[in-house]
């Protein structure tokens, strides 16, 4: 079937192979003459050989490099060129390697190595992308100070660490601290800066630049703020330090990425730090601060403190993640940020976890590491943190990260290292927690109770099911956060952290007057998947009187799911009563606005769908479709003579502030907005949508008035308006797509890839278009299989210019195992198209492969 693709054995990497490289990088030296299609980067490294070197091999890794020349201590060599890079016979004594290689910037379409953004120059370097700028041992476990010389006639050309020197058409800079190659980055372009200032606690200054084309100064402010709130963070809250005098963030249109945290200079895609009132929702707001926070607080867990390989990647992202995490609970809402972040995990870890994708957060082998920049690396990476957290305490946690930063600075350092700092500061044993590194998939903990005499028991019993590669699973340990309420709403027993670590154990609570209802894993403790037999009628008990506000909601969201569920099943109306508690919920106006936005916006239908697969049926997009629109309309109808009233009362006045009081006003504002949009033709939207004077509130009425097809013409005035905004236009792209009704999903995304603003080479607008697709989940499951069809086509299309990107948006297919035997067949036949395509990129060979073989 695949035998045209060149890479039918790709290499597989993996983490038992592990050997240092055999010599140390005492400095590097790069100067870069820069040319659109011809610019040549003279490399100048010092090596020494290692004296207790297991493997001494002088191999150093190059991709799409022309070799000029080559020469140790000043003399010319002859390398061989082997596949990835170069060989070369080597003094076994200190030398000096220098080698002139050519590059085409402008050729560079996958956006890894240096490549041209609207006529800037830029790098992406993470994960193995230095070789595609000059032969180095590419590996992040070889650190190195780098000095830095730009020759050309760019009037901004800035590389990592601080300016050292700048002159007619050069600049110089040294970047003191050693680091892996992955951390290099290299701007040179018509910049502007939108400066500030930071004065560390120890009393040094900083200065602080946002970079941009001319033109997007104005959205700048924002951004600067969140850097320096994150700075302030860190050293409140962890003590860190920033380390340079100079701390630079460039923005660039075209990235595959959010945002990378080069040494002192970090490149961000412009959607993740370019911010206005009148172009940026309030999501956008929160996202850019937390994206800002990620990368900054990466200069000490990722930066100072590195990884060995990239196996131990969720060292430096999963904990990246978790401090970000933390970031965004204490400048906004603790619980609203909990519940955003389980929505997402179950949105996309649960499902990779549940598939043919499935991996654990340390992986043990790769073909293409680009491909495991996953949600479970990621967000699992980051809940295991957390558990850990709760497990050791807060003092304890505190106390471990203090041992790791002063044991580890300056190295590259792997899982086994980060748990050790827990054991000595705890004097705790981690071995069982450390499956949660090692085993893949998501644990089910079935749950029961009794109670006799006063005495209530939790019984717990944990299973996981197999994953590619595991088919048996030991028991973990699992911190289970559990409250216990009295019949009438009292908390009776305090949130207390049971720790599982069997296959089946119980847990009493003594002294109960009466039978308990228990609230289980509150705040989400562990990434698991709950099962308990429960009624209705107790969701909705919890969900006005959990003492836990994540539990609260929970309690809402598993009504909401149970309700859909029935409906899709048996055919049932919306449950009256769950319809009376959300309208009691809306109407109470003591309840935070942002959490009855949650509570009330529905499960997403892919949710749904897989909470129908986890129960062992086969779910119906098309059925799911209409059990949302249903339900929605039938709320509607119930909310119908409160609705204008709740609208006005939730509306915010005065000048827009992107704060997270106002954010969540907003975000229940717009959910009464869109109930409301069914029921009066659309008046109350295309009035908002005429006045509003901030994307967030446009934005909102668009998409209302769009949902219920009676959008025409502010889609067309928000072309009109937009279309020189291409932030903003990837927003209108998106919408169409997202509110188009399933039959007519695929052809309005195919239309659009028809549209003179359309593009393959900006990801931003790829995503755009095709991450809506793959988002709309019944139009992407629509029976005709055109979505499949679509999606298939444009992703053999983007191959070839840029594999990332077509290998990340290849996993909208990892569940089809899901759905229907003839839905199976088609996406079968597309991943077996797409795997057939000749001169298929690795990346994409390896998920595809991954998909189909599972
Ligand atoms: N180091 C990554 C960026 C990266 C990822 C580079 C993959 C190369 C390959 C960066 O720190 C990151 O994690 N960015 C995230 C956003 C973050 C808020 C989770 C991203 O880009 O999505
Ligand atoms: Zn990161």
């Amino acid at each position: 079937m695949n035998d045209a693709a060149p890479n039918a054995a790709p290499q597989t990497f993996y983490l038992k192979d592990y050997k240092p490289f055999g010599y140390e990088v005492e400095s590097v030296k790069l100067t870069f003459q820069l040319s659109p299609n011809a610019t040549k980067v003279h490399s100048a490294i010092r090596f020494t050989p290692k004296a207790d070197a297991e493997d001494n091999r002088f191999f150093l890794h190059g991709e799409q490099l022309s070799l000029i020349s080559a020469k140790i201590d000043g003399t010319p060599v002859t390398a061989r060129l082997v596949d990835g890079g170069l060989e070369c016979d080597v003094p076994r004594t200190s030398f000096l390697w220098e080698a002139e290689v050519e590059i085409d910037p402008a050729a560079n379409t996958a956006l890894e190595g240096l490549y041209m953004s609207n006529g800037m120059y830029c790098t992406q370097c993470e994960a193995e992308g230095f070789r595609k700028i000059t032969y180095y041992p590419d590996r992040p476990d070889v650190m190195s100070t780098f000095t830095v010389r730009i020759e050309g006639d760019e009037p901004v050309m800035l590389s990592n660490g601080n300016p050292t020197g700048a002159g007619e058409g050069w600049a110089e800079w040294h970047d003191p601290w050693p680091k892996p190659a992955y951390l290099f980055a290299l701007v040179a372009g018509d910049l502007v800066n939108h400066p500030g200032s930071f004065t560390t606690k120890s009393g040094k200054d900083v200065e602080l630049n946002i970079w941009v084309r001319p033109g997007d100064e104005g959205k700048c402010a924002f951004g600067m703020e969140a850097l320096k709130k994150s700075m302030k963070w860190d050293e409140d809250v962890y003590g860190l330090e920033y380390d340079l005098d100079l701390f630079n963030i460039v923005a660039v249109d075209d990235f595959n990425m959010g945002a990378m945290e080069n040494k002192g200079l970090n490149i961000f895609n412009s959607s993740c730090v370019l911010a206005s009132p009148e172009t940026s929702t309030d999501a956008n707001f929160e996202r850019i601060e937390a994206i800002i926070a990620h990368e900054y607080f990466h200069n000490w867990t990722g930066n100072r403190i590195t990884c060995r390989d990239w196996f131990q990647l969720c060292l430096k992202e999963g904990l990246t993640v978790f401090r970000d995490a933390q970031f965004t609970a204490d400048m906004r809402s603790e619980p609203v940020k909990r519940i955003e972040d389980v929505i997402a995990l179950r949105a996309r870890q649960f499902p990779e976890d549940g598939g043919p994708l499935a991996h654990p957060p340390r992986p043990e082998e790769f073909q293409e590491i680009n491909n495991f920049y996953t949600a479970t690396v990621y967000e699992k990476g980051a809940e295991v943190i957390g558990m850990l957290k709760r497990l050791v305490g807060d003092d304890n946690y505190y106390k471990a990260l203090n041992l790791y930063f002063e044991r580890h600075d300056g190295q590259a350092c792997t899982i086994e290292d980060w748990l050790k700092v827990f054991e000595d500061a705890t004097g705790r044993d981690l071995s069982q927690f450390k499956l949660w590194y090692s085993q893949a998939g998501t644990p089910r903990v079935k749950v029961t109770e009794d109670y006799a005499d006063g005495t209530y028991t939790l019984t717990f019993e944990q299973s996981t099911p197999p994953t590619p590669g595991q088919p048996e699973k030991a028991p973990r340990v699992i911190p289970m956060a559990v409250g216990l309420l009295s019949p009438n709403g009292d908390e009776v027993r305090g949130t207390q952290v049971l720790e599982l670590t069997e296959a089946k154990q119980s847990f009493t609570f003594d002294g109960l007057a009466s039978k308990p209802v228990p609230s289980i894993l509150r705040e989400f403790s562990a990434p698991v998947i709950l099962e308990r037999e429960t009624t209705n009628s107790e969701r909705a008990f919890l969900l006005a009187h959990d003492t836990d506000p994540f539990n609260r909601w929970e309690a809402g969201n598993a009504l909401a799911k149970e309700v859909r569920v029935a409906m899709v099943l048996d055919g049932a109306a919306p449950d009256a009563a769950y319809l009376d508690a959300l309208e009691k919920l809306v109407r109470d106006d003591e309840q935070d606005p942002a959490f009855r936005a949650l509570v009330l916006s529905p499960p997403s239908q892919s949710d749904i769908a897989q909470t129908l697969h986890e129960r062992g049926h086969t779910p119906d997009p098309q059925k799911i479709y209409d059990a949302s629109e249903t339900f929605t309309q039938t709320l509607a109808q119930q909310l119908e003579t409160s609705l204008p009233r709740l609208y006005a009362a939730t509306t915010v006045e005065g000048p827009y502030v992107p704060d997270a009081d106002g954010a969540g006003k907003r975000a229940l504002n717009s959910r009464i907005l869109s109930l409301l949009t069914r029921l009066d033709g659309g008046e109350q939207a295309a009035r908002q949508y005429a006045s509003a004077d901030n994307m967030t509130q446009q934005y909102a009425a668009l998409a209302a008035l769009m949902k219920a097809e009676k959008g025409e013409a502010q889609s067309k005035a928000f072309f009109e308006q937009w279309q020189d905004d291409r932030l903003v236009m990837d927003k209108w792209f998106a919408l169409q797509i997202a509110c188009a009704a399933p039959e007519t999903t695929a052809a309005t995304a195919k239309e659009l890839t028809q549209h003179p603003l359309f593009s393959m080479k900006n990801p931003n607008r790829f995503r755009a278009v095709m991450g809506a697709l793959a988002g709309n989940h019944a139009g992407f499951h629509h029976a005709s299989g055109a979505g499949y069809q679509l999606l298939a086509e444009n992703l053999i299309a983007l191959d070839s210019v840029n594999p990332q990107t077509t290998a990340r948006m290849c996993a909208a297919f990892q569940t089809w195992k899901r759905y229907d035997s003839k839905r199976q067949a088609q996406i079968q036949a597309e991943l077996e198209r797409i795997l057939a395509t000749s001169g298929l990129s690795r990346d994409t060979h390896e998920m595809v492969s991954r998909m189909l073989s599972a």
